[in-house]
């Protein structure tokens, strides 16, 4: 959560700060705010509450003095409301000439507060933030050396904090830090970026250096220095962006939601590339560093949240039937505090799409100190799970904006198809051609998404229909279950509708006692065809919803004529193999979730409360 850009260069920098801050707003829109060192060298600042707009038009009333250096923030608030008074940057020091954002939550800064505050400091805000801005500026104000009391001050501070200050004395210098929380350097040529993720500075440089746990970037336009918090130089390998800032832009969408939703047949067929062979076998080279692990493997556990970890649902059905290893799918948030038993032969599969999610990196570093190897499936190059991971597997959905997650979880459900494939394969749990139908299944998918996005009217016009409803309930059987979970949560996150999934066989055990007349149920229904008989119980359960009055809306296979009799709606997507109708199935309620939050009038890229990326616990 929370945006953070920062600059050194002959370019213009009010400009670049706030692109940046623009590519980064999905990351927390609470406020926003920049500081500059302007060419007669002194800081001006500007800081409002709301979304970007808001600062971008109080600086187009007044502008700022031409500036080369500075640094811009957006907020997800934590300490504070989003007031512009709360906005960062902070400013410390008696002249107020220092300026400091920050990302992340500072968990001593009660008592660090407490501690100015008994040395004369002057509060303007409620957050944990402008503790630090008064610690480096009193350490400085002590030492006369930026740099040493910026390290003194960093080394104080518990808890998650990628943080960026300037100061009026230095105007060429942009001092960062971070500790559990994002941030990346961009390179140029003549001038160099900070960000929380690349899309802060893509559209001025490709190349990027991932900064790692407990480092300091001294940053300047002709140089870059990383330390570690003792002041000994780190160094790391330079990666470059495999995607360019058009990836990152509506490109015409009505929203970053639409466009994603409709790049799935991209997003899963670069997620597929050259892991799948055209006659279905898979082989994943990415996984090499724990290939002497995976014959050993005698368990598997899931840690993720919310979309990604409904995404591991349905893969602990796919990997327990074709490579015959236990799973178990845990919240990263809970995973921890059960004190789980981990050896040297579980294999722990930390799901993320930000690859930055702090209860999925606490999760994983519990899980290594326990003596157990992490396997990362992300989608942000260089992020810091992907760096701590034993391994990495990239969905290749390229950069997600919309907070509402929707091509990274169906990116996300080929992974994990991929890696059930690849695990089954080297441990020869399955008969190899048996393998392959499977992954020739796989490479028709993004030709059938294709197709389920080209019928979406109906869809569209359901989610009209029940703009107004109070309360959607989804069911689903198998891997339909954890789609009825994701279809709620798509509904919750983007329409503020209470929604809820079920299990379709749990409902007759409680919940069927919420059905009244007019309830709208959408059943993920399994194919006909389908070897345990699923079809048959599942109509069953649309009947008995329905004699007490539901409105019921299917999601079904073609042909499948049976449904139609029962249900008020049928949505229809293409026949594919069992396991792989999860990704076909979640795209009508993508669509029904964003349609019926734009009915509503609704932000559907960036809903109240939420940021994209929660880098906090
Ligand atoms: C998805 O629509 C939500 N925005 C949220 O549940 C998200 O999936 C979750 O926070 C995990 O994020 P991650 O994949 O970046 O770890
Ligand atoms: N904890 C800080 C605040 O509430 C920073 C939050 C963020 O990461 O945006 O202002």
């Amino acid at each position: 959560m929370c945006g953070i850009v920062g600059y050194v260069g002959p370019k213009s920098t009010v400009d670049v700060l706030l692109g940046g801050l623009k590519r980064l707003e999905y990351r927390g829109y609470d406020s926003a705010g920049v500081s500059v060192i302007n060419h007669q060298g002194q800081l001006e600042t500007r800081k409002k509450a709301g979304k970007l707009t808001k600062l971008v038009e109080d600086i187009e009333k007044a502008p700022l003095g031409e500036s080369n250096i500075g640094i811009g923030h957006t907020r997800w608030a934590t300490h504070g409301a989003p007031t512009d008074g709360n906005a960062h940057p902070h400013l410390g020091g008696e002249h107020q000439k220092l300026s400091l954002i920050h990302n992340g939550i500072i968990e001593n800064f009660s008592e660090l507060k407490t501690e100015l505050l008994l040395q004369g400091a002057v509060f303007a805000s409620e957050t944990d933030s402008e503790a630090a801005a008064h610690l480096v500026a009193a350490q400085y104000a002590k030492t006369g050396d930026l740099t040493e009391s910026f390290r003194t001050v960093v080394r104080r501070l518990h808890g998650a904090f990628t943080i960026l200050v300037v100061h009026e004395d230095e105007p060429g210098l942009v001092l960062a830090a971070r500790r559990n929380a994002p941030l990346v350097i961009g390179l140029g040529d003549g001038e160099n970026f900070l960000g929380s993720d690349v899309a802060a500075f893509v559209e001025h440089t490709k190349r990027a250096i991932a900064v790692g746990q407990d480092e300091i970037v001294i940053l300047k336009a002709g140089s870059v220095e990383i330390e570690n918090f003792n002041g000994e130089k780190v160094t790391h390998e330079e990666f470059t962006v495999d995607w360019d800032a058009s990836a990152a832009s509506k490109g015409g969408w009505s929203s970053f939601m639409a466009k994603e939703i409709a790049d799935q047949p991209q997003s899963v067929g670069d997620t597929l590339m050259a892991r799948v062979s055209s006659d279905g076998y898979v082989n994943l080279e990415e996984l090499a560093s724990i290939s002497k692990l995976i014959p050993n493997i005698d368990r598997i556990i899931m840690v993720a949240c919310g979309t990604a970890a409904y995404a591991s649902e349905v893969g602990k059905y796919a990997i327990e039937a074709w490579a015959k290893i236990p799973v178990s799918v845990e919240l990263s948030h809970e995973f921890r505090y059960r004190q789980p038993i981990l050896t040297p032969n579980t294999l722990v599969v930390a799901v993320s799409q930000s690859g930055e999610t702090m209860d999925t990196l606490m999760a994983t570093r519990y899980a290594k100190e326990a003596g157990a190897s992490v396997l990362s499936i992300c989608n942000t190059q260089g992020a810091t799970l992907a760096r701590e991971a034993d391994a990495v597997l990239y969905t290749h959905a390229g950069p997600e904006v919309a907070v509402a997650s929707t091509k990274a979880f169906t990116a996300q459900i080929t992974a994990i198809f991929l890696l059930g494939l690849h695990l089954a394969t080297v441990r020869g749990t399955q008969p190899k051609e048996d393998l392959q139908v499977i992954g020739k299944e796989l490479l028709k998918l993004p030709g059938d998404i294709a197709d389920v996005l080209t019928t979406t009217d109906s869809t569209r016009a359901l989610a009209k229909k029940f703009k107004d409803a109070r309360t959607v309930l989804f069911l689903g059987r198998h891997v339909g279950f954890p789609i009825a979970l994701e279809g709620a949560l798509k509904l919750k996150e983007l329409a503020y509708i209470h929604s809820e999934g079920f299990a379709a066989g749990e409902l007759k055990h409680g919940p069927i006692a919420l059905i009244e007349e007019g309830q709208p149920v959408i059943v993920i229904v399994p194919s006909p065809s389908d070897p345990d008989s699923l079809h048959a119980k599942v109509v069953s359960n649309i009947q008995e919803v329905k004699a007490r009055g539901a409105q019921v809306i299917a999601i079904a296979e073609q042909g499948d004529a049976e449904v139609s009799k029962y249900a008020a709606e049928v949505i229809y997507v293409p026949a594919i193999h069992k396991m792989l109708a999860p990704i076909l199935n979640v795209i009508p309620l993508q669509i029904f979730a964003m349609e019926l939050a734009a009915a509503k009038g609704l932000d559907v890229d960036q809903p109240r409360n939420l940021a994209k990326s929660v880098t906090v616990e």
